[in-house]
């Protein structure tokens, strides 16, 4: 089965684009700290921020049991604050299972007992604000565990109040089957098999789109949206600056759960995204929570086609500032399996974005994060020749495309996937899943499965981060990590790069002060000035008489280069490699060479 496919298939009605003005009953948003026009653009903070992604399990464990922690954050906040990020997008940090590592909450109000207290949780916050940064949380609530008290209640009995907070049905009678029936229906789950799950208490299937222990909640009951407006209450009264939004487009399920038709069996994320009701539950938790409060929001936008963004983040309509859309990201994989991609066609999809949203509709920059390969290894060369080169070229890349960056933990230190040797190397409960329902069944080998999955195992992001040469590479102090700590810790960690002013921390360090100071790289007009080139991305980013040209060498051979627009360099504002060139119409890039220029 092909999941997580990027949505590139729907093509939304253009009637849906025009916004649909509902009624503001809520008080209007408070006005954030400046609300001036630029190049068009309402200018925000989440606008003009640097987003920083941890992945709580991996960031740092301050207690010695493996497992990073609340308290290891708190104690590495002048490290991030040092990069110069203003906002920190923390995975789930709620009582959880841990099926699949914090997905699965089941206490939206408890801080997961391994990451530490709500006490903990106060002063991580209260520490981030102090720095003048700011906080951001996942919001998972397309499902919950199925340990937490609603589903426990849910499936005690038909008659519990909290039947309809989850998705039950009758199976389909069959005598064959060892339960006596048949799913509901032909809906796969994300994480191999059916969607489906039978229970024999109530004699019920439950609906489950991601594991067994993660049921999809009821969003058509009005008591379950009452209560995840609540719990979101509750965190952005304690000050969290807004939310993350897992899998935000798959709440709204189909009328009468139909079959998937083949076609759509080739891509459930788009099938199951942007059900029939998602505009209006979204409009109406904006209205009841977020218009009340100076928040971010950034759903997961998996099934949703760039046509379709405007749709749910065009400022007029009241629902999300942002997503996450998957074509830049996905780019080298079909379905699970990796594959190879030409420059021309990633270009081509930042040249899209630019051109399908308006000032109204806010963009996303990110090639990484907890579900995808590292960085520099997915779309670098992780090679020891060109690691860190490559990896300064995707720093600028990042921090001067269109959007707001999100930066993964671990990728501004340049680190690299996991050398897995065997099955038993990974976490994942997707990897897991997928190898008794592909590898023991039969279908695939097991070195071909394993193959593949060094490319592009979510567990390669995963590995702790790595802060120092000592053993564990500092992330614990127990003897074993809950995962692997890459080997390479004693060439690539977070001291050793603190200590180098040439490292690519300090080059991120350096790159996002650069943005935060040219509101071109911001707000500026984007446009590619080669799109048919297939080693070179060049692009300008313009704000009236400010002009920032960028040029990237992507690939391990140098490239001679020539702009014959009369385009005229002022200053190279930042290179990383020196250079002193300044002639567009005669350039020699190096492999994986990165600069930025001022032009005239
Ligand atoms: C998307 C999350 O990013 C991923 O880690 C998780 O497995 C699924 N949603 C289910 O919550
Ligand atoms: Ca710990």
């Amino acid at each position: 089965m092909n999941l997580y496919r990027a949505a590139l298939a729907l093509i939304v009605a253009p009637s849906l684009l025009l916004a649909v003005s509902y009624a503001q009953t809520a008080t209007p948003p408070q006005p954030s700290a400046h609300n001036a026009i630029v190049n068009g653009y309402q200018s925000q903070w989440w606008k003009e921020a640097v987003v920083y992604q941890v992945y709580p399990r991996s960031f740092k464990d301050s207690n010695g049991d493996g497992i990073g922690d609340l308290p290891g954050i708190t104690s590495k906040l002048d490290y991030l604050q040092k990069l110069g990020v203003k906002v920190i997008w923390l995975s789930p940090h709620f009582d959880s299972p841990n099926a699949d590592n914090g997905y699965d909450i089941r206490d939206y109000r408890k801080v997961m007992t391994e990451f530490g207290t709500m006490a903990d949780f106060d002063a991580l916050l209260a520490g981030i604000k102090q720095r003048h940064m700011r906080l951001i949380i996942d919001l998972v609530v397309n499902h919950s565990s199925d340990e937490h008290k609603w589903f426990v209640e849910s499936r005690s009995s038909k008659d519990s109040p909290y039947r309809d907070y989850y998705i039950w049905r009758p199976g389909k009678p069959n005598t064959a089957s060892p339960t006596g029936f048949d799913p509901p229906n032909n809906y796969p789950s994300f994480f191999s098999g059916s969607a489906w799950q039978y229970d024999s208490g109530t004699k019920e299937y439950y609906l489950h789109y991601f594991a067994v222990k993660q049921p999809d909640l009821n969003w058509d009951n009005p008591k379950v949206r009452a209560e995840v407006f609540d719990l979101m209450k509750f965190w952005l009264d304690k000050g969290v600056d807004g939310f993350r939004m897992d899998v935000i487009p798959l709440i709204s399920k189909r009328a009468g759960l139909p079959d998937l038709t083949p076609e759509e069996l080739k891509n459930v994320g788009n099938a199951y995204a942007n059900g029939p009701h998602m505009h209006e539950y979204l409009q109406e938790m904006n209205r009841n929570v977020m218009a009340k409060y100076d928040v971010m929001t950034v759903g997961e936008a998996l099934g949703i086609s760039l046509q379709q963004t405007p749709s749910i983040v065009d400022d007029r309509r009241h629902e999300l500032n942002m997503i996450f859309n998957f074509d830049a990201i996905r780019i080298n994989r079909e379905g699970r399996q990796w594959k190879s991609w030409t420059l021309p066609e990633f270009k081509a999809i930042y040249a899209e974005h630019a051109s399908k949203l308006d000032v109204h509709s806010w963009d996303t920059v990110f090639l990484s994060n907890h579900d995808n390969p590292r960085l520099v290894s997915s779309f670098g060369d992780d090679s020891p020749a060109f690691r860190v080169a490559s990896a300064k070229l995707l720093a600028t890349m990042l921090l001067s495309l269109r959007g707001t960056p999100f930066i993964y933990q671990g990728d501004e230190l340049g680190m690299t996937n996991y050398p897995f040797k065997a099955i038993g190397d990974f976490d994942d409960i997707e990897v897991k899943n997928a190898y008794k329902a592909d590898v023991l069944t039969g279908k695939v080998s097991e070195q071909a499965y394993l193959a593949n999955l060094r490319h592009m195992s979510r567990d390669n992001a995963r590995t702790p981060m790595q802060w120092d040469g000592s053993s564990n590479g500092g992330f614990t102090t127990a003897s074993k990590a809950w995962l692997a700590v890459n080997p390479n810790y004693k060439e690539i960690n977070a001291k050793e790069e603190l200590a180098d002013p040439d490292s690519v921390y300090n080059y991120y360090r350096r790159m996002i002060a650069l943005r935060d100071h040219t509101p071109a790289l911001i707000y500026g007009d984007y446009k590619d000035l080669d799109p048919q080139n297939k080693a070179i991305f060049a692009y300008t980013r313009v704000l009236g008489p400010e002009k920032s040209l960028v040029i990237l060498n992507l690939s391990s051979d140098p490239v001679s280069f020539s702009l014959s627009r009369g385009l005229k360099a002022r200053a190279i504002v930042i290179s990383n490699l020196p250079t002193a060139e300044k002639d567009l119409s005669n350039l020699k890039l190096r492999a994986w060479e990165a600069r930025v220029y001022k032009l005239e």
